[in-house]
């Protein structure tokens, strides 16, 4: 595997590797994907391979610029554009009606496609020299935790990927938000940073949201893993508590958990790790993956999560959250 710093050669030679049907691991804002050509049956056999993920998944198909969209969607609502405007290059995936060319590879056999115009730096110079649709789901083996820096892709893949571009660690830290325009009312399918209040104050009408046990059951129309449960599990067993327990806890020796809190670490408390984050979405979830990551790795009986606040801004963390403490 090349890991690469970018530079226009590195650029050009990941492009030349897509062309040719092999896959290629690049940054960007929300977590590292990891790219196939979209428009090549075999490429995507190969990465459907290299994830470990049922073939009737859909993944996302990224584009330079939202010009491109017409290839893959057809009847775009004004929605599309409108929302577009704000959120476009950045963290937000539209599910529209898929072209017909696109292959069931990439839309697992629905009549839609999942389409994003990332806004990291690298991802778009990789897709402008591409030129075409590149699929890419979160670069991590199905079922492990998304990746937010090159070196964790490194470790998942292997040879498996024949190149991974590094852009440092990601800024947004949790997958995009995955807005549906399908349907009579938009409906957000997968929670992100940009929320429902963003989305509907650019709409200027009302966005559904699934509820959760929606999601946990997803009907057989729209399937979205990340709708599965365990979808972000680390393999630690890891419990959310209040912070009242988190004090109860930390009363006496618990040299065997790990921990994941705003606070600082009590004095005379033994962990296996504490790891304080900051009380402010933004920054937890840019570092909420990462930590996960160090958390698991850490031999620990449990992981211990301190419950996030239940403000909207939250959402997409607290999704995230549970789904990685229902295992
Ligand atoms: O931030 C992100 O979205 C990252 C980066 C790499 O762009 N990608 C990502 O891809 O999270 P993945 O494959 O891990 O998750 C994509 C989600 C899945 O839950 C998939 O089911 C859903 O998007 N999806 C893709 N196409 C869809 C479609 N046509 N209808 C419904 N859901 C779709
Ligand atoms: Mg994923």
């Amino acid at each position: 595997m090349d890991k690469s710093r970018t530079s226009d050669s590195a650029i050009k030679k990941a492009a030349d590797l897509l062309k040719q049907g092999y896959l290629v691991a690049f940054p960007t804002e929300t977590v590292y994907g990891l790219g196939a050509d979209a428009s090549n049956d075999q490429a995507l056999a190969r990465l459907y391979a290299a994830k470990g993920r049922p073939g009737d998944h859909p993944v996302i198909v990224h584009l330079s610029d939202m010009a491109k969209i017409t290839q893959w969607a057809i009847d775009i609502p004004d929605e599309a554009y409108k929302l577009a405007e704000t959120f476009v290059p950045g963290p937000l995936t539209f599910i529209l009606k898929r072209a017909r060319h696109v292959s069931d590879r990439v839309t697992g056999g629905q009549n839609t496609v999942g389409l994003r115009i990332p806004s990291h730096p690298i991802a778009l110079d990789l897709l402008r020299e591409f030129g075409g649709g590149v699929a890419a789901p979160s670069a991590n083996k199905f079922g492990k935790l998304s990746p937010t820096c090159a070196v964790d892709v490194a470790d998942s893949f292997g040879d498996e990927v024949s190149m991974v571009l590094d852009g440092g660690p990601c800024d947004v830290g949790i997958e995009s938000t995955i807005v549906d325009l399908t349907g009579a009312v938009a409906r957000i399918l997968r929670p992100g940073m940009i929320t429902k209040s963003a989305l509907q104050s650019v709409l200027g009408i009302e966005v559904l949201e699934p509820a959760g046990k929606e999601r946990q059951s997803p009907d057989n129309s729209v399937r979205v893993p990340g709708g599965l449960p365990s979808h972000y599990a680390p393999n630690t067993p890891l419990q959310i508590v209040t912070s009242e327990e988190l004090g109860r806890f930390a009363h006496g020796p618990r040299p065997k958990m790990a921990v994941l809190s705003f606070q600082p670490m009590p004095p005379g408390y033994e962990s296996k790790l504490w790891i304080s984050l900051p009380r402010d979405p933004a920054q937890y979830a840019r570092q909420l993956y990462s930590s996960l990551r160090l958390l698991d790795s850490h031999q620990a009986t449990n992981i211990l999560i301190e419950a996030v606040p239940g403000e909207p801004d939250w959402t997409g963390i607290r999704d995230r959250i549970s789904r990685a403490a229902q295992r």
